[in-house]
């Protein structure tokens, strides 16, 4: 399937989406938007792929959403095409998403990268919610994960100065999960999703749904969540396998993958 905004791979078990809007850095636009969810539907659906990456260009992930396209929206508009929901789907995709990211991540391509499961880092990746410097904020979950991801402070001061934050502070203040060199950014977000797809798929992502229930609710409640998937393993042929190959000091071979 041929898209205008986005480039689709596959890459063995590893689904590959490129933002694709160069002359506007990847700039977030509806039409965008649509062809990610239908590419990433489609990841999802395929029994075949374990493990997806998105990323952007060298110079920007995402320069944020599309200020051309938003700047003539009404109230009324918005509220009534709840503009921004459509957006949601990365958050609930539900086999795992790297966000490999490379030059500018603002605005939503900030909050894009954060609905992803961990982020990737370029050394020259910086990320920031300028919004205030455009008469808005940060309305694609900006307010809220990032203030997940870096506390209060640090979230307060970059969306309400707009400051941009460098790689090394991103990986400092728990953004990133880590910086890798610019040139080898793509390779490493493909080795560590292939590794990932090569573990059985429905328990990574029993483990996603898990660590992300660490977002929604109380301790004694993830808790409780954690122990009831973790007892339900058991009844997974992978669990056997994975713990049988062990045993016989050998490599799993899972099959659900
Ligand atoms: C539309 C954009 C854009 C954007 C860049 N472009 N960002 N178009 N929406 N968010 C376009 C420019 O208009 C220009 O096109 C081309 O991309 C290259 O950009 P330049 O500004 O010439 O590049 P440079 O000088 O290198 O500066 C890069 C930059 C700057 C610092 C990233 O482009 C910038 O500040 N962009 C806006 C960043 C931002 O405010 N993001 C938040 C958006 S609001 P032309 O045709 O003019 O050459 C947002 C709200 C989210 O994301 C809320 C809900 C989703």
């Amino acid at each position: 399937m041929a898209y205008n905004n986005i480039i689709v791979e596959k890459r063995g078990k590893v689904g590959l989406i490129t933002l694709n809007r160069p002359k506007a850095l990847n700039a977030l636009n509806s039409e965008l938007i649509g062809e990610l969810n239908e590419a990433l539907a489609k990841f999802e659906k395929d029994d075949k792929t374990g493990c997806v990456v998105l990323t952007g260009s060298e110079k920007a992930f995402a320069a944020g959403a599309d200020i051309k396209e938003m700047s003539s929206l009404t109230y009324i508009d918005a509220y009534k095409n709840d503009f921004i929901t459509s957006w949601d789907y990365v958050s609930r995709f539900r086999k795992p998403i790297i966000a490999a990211v490379a030059g500018y991540a603002l605005g939503g391509g900030c909050e894009l990268a954060m609905m992803c499961d961990f982020i990737l880092a370029a050394d020259n990746a910086r990320f920031g919610q300028p919004e205030i410097t455009l008469g808005v904020m940060p309305g694609a979950g900006g307010t809220q994960r990032l203030t997940r991801f870096v506390g209060k402070s640090k979230a307060m001061e970059m969306c309400l100065t707009g400051r941009t934050m460098d790689a090394a502070e991103a990986e400092r203040s728990g953004l990133a999960s880590r910086v890798v060199p610019l040139d080898e950014l793509l390779e490493e977000a493909l080795k560590v999703a292939e590794k990932i797809a090569d573990y059985s798929l429905p328990i990574a992502m029993m483990t996603k749904e898990s660590v992300n229930r660490a977002y929604e609710t109380t301790l004694a409640e993830g808790v409780r969540f954690e122990r009831r998937v973790f007892h339900s393993m058991f009844a997974s042929e992978d669990q056997k396998e994975g713990m049988a190959a062990f045993v016989e000091k050998r490599a799993p071979q899972f099959r659900n993958k």
